[in-house]
């Protein structure tokens, strides 16, 4: 009974959102006479509004991951607290910005703003946070409420949890969104812990559920293990947590293959993780994925997803469009030497040989390249049906400079990065050389 009135409740918060799509779209068309220019800016409308559309997908569509994050995780429950009807001792905002997440500054209203600014509204109570997730200002998170709007039934989550943050101009964690930046604070693991239901998780990974509470706890903030739910390999080789960082949705215009491991194109990629990461209700297939290599998938069948109605496939073009025009960010002027900046580029095309893979305009080559191209093992490169490593576009490094660089933050600065490429391809940089590098990196 629960399943069928939330399972409404997101039909019609779809229905709504596609009913206000299409009117949109409509009044688009039923602009005016065809002289070019007027052409031209209908077009541009056309266009703008698919973006619009993709940005609504990215910010808020959930695809029915409800299911998931609310009807087997409880993590709905869990916010509410036990005061509110749920377990435990809730989610207050100081919590949900302790474990990363973001405020929309521009979703409150002036009223709310002052009861914050006043300390009227309490920072440590769970019931502020429903209050939040009714404004829609929880950024990633989606709140579902009674017709009445009273009562919190259901979450989900969206792309935006860990793709966009905030640039803190109301107070840290508060502020204009920031989309496609990687959240580098987000603690999924101490999210996905608030559940009191973990056991379906810990028996699909074939752990005990001790085990699987320890695996949550070693994310850490900013990192997601995508291929555990895949292959269920929890740790690297050498014993340390197998989990990488989030990457950046933006500057991806024009790259082939996304992941670090290139596992597809983007319209693949967005609909892997809509589906198997999400748990969102759409359609997925991939044949690479029923090998034995993937255990999981294979039990789980990830391989062939079908659902009807498909929440998905259907959004995969715009949320495209949207990610697309995501540009990187420019880095503030005073935030490298603009001088030395000019000396590292000439170094990075020439000398240390950088542009060979990240080649301009992109800093980007589209080719995937082995771990002893680039001096590292291979342990997450064989995770991925290609077994390389895919060449990261390096425009706007510095919205991701936290937790580190590659693939799993494991070089922690710039400085560490060039010393590896100039010991790995013995480069014989001076010390001026290398932070005149490191200074053009800052400035992409
Ligand atoms: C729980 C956090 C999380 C959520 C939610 C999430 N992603 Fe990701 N995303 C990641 C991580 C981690 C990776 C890196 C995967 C890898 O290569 O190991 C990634 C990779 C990507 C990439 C590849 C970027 C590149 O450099 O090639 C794209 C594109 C992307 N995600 C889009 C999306 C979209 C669209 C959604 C919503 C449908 C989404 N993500 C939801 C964590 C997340
Ligand atoms: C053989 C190709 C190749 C060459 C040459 C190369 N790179 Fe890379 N670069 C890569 C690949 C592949 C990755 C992704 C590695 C990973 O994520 O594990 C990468 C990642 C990076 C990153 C991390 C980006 C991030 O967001 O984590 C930086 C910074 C970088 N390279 C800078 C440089 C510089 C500076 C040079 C020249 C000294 C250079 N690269 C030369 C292929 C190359």
């Amino acid at each position: 009974m629960r399943y069928e009135k939330q399972t409404l409740v997101i039909i019609s918060l779809i229905s709504i959102i596609a009913i206000s799509q299409c009117t949109k779209i409509e009044g688009t068309d039923n602009d005016v006479k065809d002289t070019s220019l007027e052409m031209q800016t209908k077009m541009n409308d056309g266009k703008q509004s698919v973006i619009e559309q993709g940005k609504q997908i990215f910010r808020f569509d959930t695809f029915g991951d409800e299911d998931f994050w609310s009807g087997l995780l409880h993590i709905d429950k869990a916010i509410l607290g036990e005061a509110n009807g749920g377990y435990g001792a809730g989610v207050s905002p100081n919590t949900a910005l302790a474990v990363g997440l973001k405020v929309d500054a521009e979703a409150l209203p002036p009223e709310v703003v002052a009861g914050i600014t006043s300390g009227a509204i309490s920072l440590d109570d769970p019931k502020s946070t429903i209050a939040l997730l009714k404004l829609n200002a929880v950024v990633g998170v989606r709140g579902n409420f009674d017709p009445g709007g009273t009562t919190l039934q259901s979450i989900g989550i969206t792309c935006a949890s860990c793709h966009s943050t905030v640039d803190n101009s109301f107070a840290e964690g508060v502020g204009k969104r920031l989309d496609g930046w990687p959240n580098r604070d987000l603690n999924v693991g101490a999210i996905v812990s608030l559940t009191d239901n973990a056991l379906p998780i810990a028996n699909m990974l074939h752990v005990s559920e001790p085990d699987l509470r320890n695996i949550l706890s070693l994310w850490g903030p900013g990192k997601y293990p995508a291929i555990l739910f895949m292959d269920g390999q929890a740790f690297r080789p050498d014993g340390k947590i197998a989990a990488n960082l989030i990457p950046a949705a933006f500057g991806l215009k024009g790259i082939d293959l996304t992941t670090y491991t290139g596992w597809g194109d983007i319209s693949y990629w967005n609909s892997f993780v809509a589906n198997l990461e999400m748990h969102g209700k759409g359609n997925f297939s991939d044949p690479r994925l029923n090998d034995p290599k993937y255990p999981i998938a294979v039990e789980n069948q990830f391989y062939n997803v079908v659902n009807n109605p498909d929440l998905i496939t259907s959004k995969l073009p715009a949320l495209r469009a949207y990610q697309h025009s995501l540009d990187a960010p420019k880095p503030p002027a005073n935030s490298f030497n603009q001088a030395a900046a000019g000396k590292g580029k000439a170094i990075f095309l020439t000398k240390a040989k950088c542009a060979s893979c990240h080649a301009l305009p992109l800093y980007a080559d589209n080719i995937l390249h082995t771990s002893t191209e680039i001096g590292i093992d291979d342990f997450d490169a064989q995770r991925s049906p290609t077994g390389k490593y895919r060449t990261t576009p390096l425009g706007g490094l510095f919205a991701k400079s936290k937790g580190g660089y590659y693939h799993d933050g494991r070089f922690s600065s710039l400085a560490d990065v060039v010393n590896h490429y100039n010991d790995h391809m013995s480069l014989q940089l001076t010390t001026t050389e290398k932070q005149n590098l490191v200074e053009f990196l800052k400035s992409l």
